[in-house]
């Protein structure tokens, strides 16, 4: 069995250039926070466990954000102030059990980061003291330039900190490193903070490991917009574009027709079958599931949905909620929380549905509210059907039989069941349970006899 691997993960850092209340390890891309990206390619590249250096008061929500990357009970160690990289480094040290072997650190805000990189990296340190990864970059740019001797790397200056000379290199210090842990242990000690930002700076390790004659070999990214750094909020839509584009075209090499990738926007950890379309201006996301066969879009939302085979969601919002095969929803329509749609239903334009089940075969085609509530097979639901679910104080349930016909603008006043195969005339107000069979109408509604019209 190989070693455990270990990875030191930097997130503490104050994130200024965001200009925001919010952390900037918390910003959002694509549905998961910055720092999610990092821990899910750790995961992926085999890491068995992390030690997260944060800081304030988010250690919850990075365990809740861990845990849904894999890494379920991470390590959080608070770092209180934030005196630069190195600082990190070492408070990180001082909590984890010394180890021999590779220590992989990495900073926390390059959610683009590929799992294959990160276990190359480690295997490129075998025998050296560091592996680190670098990338030829267009310049101007803010990252630390790689200043090389011969095959080596002999140190790494920061931007601000750079001579002319020193700016013009174009190989940058991507902030992904394997290090000899015992190594490590030895050059963070000697970290000062004489330069342009009074930090202790991590890439000041690699200077001092070299004075020793010690070995660090780059490693290179290849695709420099693979190690792209969020610093501010133009970065995080930069990243967040480039996250969505790679997420298309993993779905449309695994058989999804995408019409528009450019606005289409998906999350990690969908589930789309081969042969589902989506159309443009359509955010899919959550755990959301699609079957073969079906077309999402134009215009839609979906967010935690499961969706059946050859279902049309069109113009439409549907949350929390599972919708049939061959089920019709929208245009315009909205499906809440809690929903279940069965097969080959028809939901039709501006129909709101919550917490509700609704049978296969059912047809609510135009302008109904239905809440809370359970209808039958078949049923046909009229124009501006309303369940009249909440009394002031509570929520209450409505029952619709199968095969039951409710007349146009019926108010169905809750709680109250319709029984199979009965009716309400247009405008009912059902204020009372309607017998199996039975024909209702009027405020508030009354049997028919057998020739009154509907
Ligand atoms: C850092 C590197 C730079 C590299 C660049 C790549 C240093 C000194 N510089 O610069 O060479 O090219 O990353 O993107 O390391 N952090 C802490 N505690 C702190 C300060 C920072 O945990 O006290 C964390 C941040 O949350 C961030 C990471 O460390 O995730 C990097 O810090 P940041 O300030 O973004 O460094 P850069 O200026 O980008
Ligand atoms: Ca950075």
């Amino acid at each position: 069995m190989s070693a455990r691997v270990r990875a030191v993960v930097l997130a503490a850092g104050k994130g200024t250039r965001m200009k925001s209340a919010r952390p900037k390890m918390l910003h959002r891309l694509c549905g998961r926070s910055l720092l999610w990206y990092v821990l899910r390619a750790l995961a992926d590249a085999g890491v068995d466990g992390v030690a997260i250096v944060t800081s304030g008061d988010i250690d919850e929500r990075v365990w809740g954000l861990a845990t849904d990357a894999g890494f379920a009970g991470a390590q959080t160690v608070r770092q209180e102030p934030q005196l630069g990289t190195g600082h990190a480094v070492q408070v990180a040290l001082a909590a984890l059990e010394p180890s021999e072997g590779t220590l992989l650190v990495i900073n926390g805000d390059m959610p683009l980061i590929d799992a294959d990189l990160i276990a190359s990296v480690q295997r490129a340190r075998d025998g050296n003291a560091l592996a680190m990864v670098t990338a030829r970059m267009p310049l101007p740019s803010s990252f630390g330039r790689v200043v090389r001797d011969g095959a080596h790397v002999r140190r790494i200056v920061e931007a601000r900190d750079a001579t002319d000379d020193e700016l013009a290199l174009d190989e940058m210090n991507a902030g992904l490193y394997a290090y000899d842990e015992a190594k490590l242990r030895a050059a963070i000690a000697e970290l000062r903070n004489d330069n342009a930002q009074g930090e202790y700076y991590l890439t000041d390790t690699i200077g001092r490991l070299a004075d020793r004659g010690e070995r660090v070999v780059a490693l290179d990214a290849g695709d420099y917009r693979a190690v792209l750094g969020v610093n501010d909020r133009v970065e995080l839509a930069e990243a967040g574009r480039l996250i969505n584009q790679r997420l298309c075209e993993r779905h449309m090499r695994a058989g999804v027709t995408i019409l528009d990738p450019a606005t289409t926007y998906l999350e990690p950890d969908l589930e789309i079958a081969a042969d589902v379309t989506v159309l443009p201006n359509t955010a899919i996301g959550g755990r959301s599931h699609i079957a073969a066969h079906s077309e999402i879009g134009p215009n839609s939302r979906l967010q935690n949905a499961r969706i059946g085979q050859h279902a049309t969601i069109a113009d439409s919002v549907v949350v929390d909620s599972e919708i049939g095969d061959f089920a019709l929803v929208g245009p315009w329509a909205h499906v809440r929380a809690g929903t279940e749609i069965g097969t080959g239903a028809r939901i039709g334009n501006f129909v709101e549905i919550k917490a509700s089940v609704v049978g296969p075969g059912v047809r609510a085609g135009h302008l109904t509210y239905l809440g809370d509530a359970e209808i039958g097979e078949r049923a046909n639901i009229g124009a501006g059907t309303i369940t009249c679910n909440f009394d002031g104080e509570k929520k209450n349930r409505t029952t619709i039989g199968k095969d039951t016909f409710i007349g146009s603008n019926s108010s169905l006043v809750a709680p109250v069941a319709v029984g199979d195969g009965a009716l309400t005339g247009a405008g009912a107000v059902v204020v009372r349970d309607v017998e199996p069979g039975e024909r209702v109408a009027g405020n508030p509604a009354k049997p028919l006899r057998k020739k009154d019209p509907v």
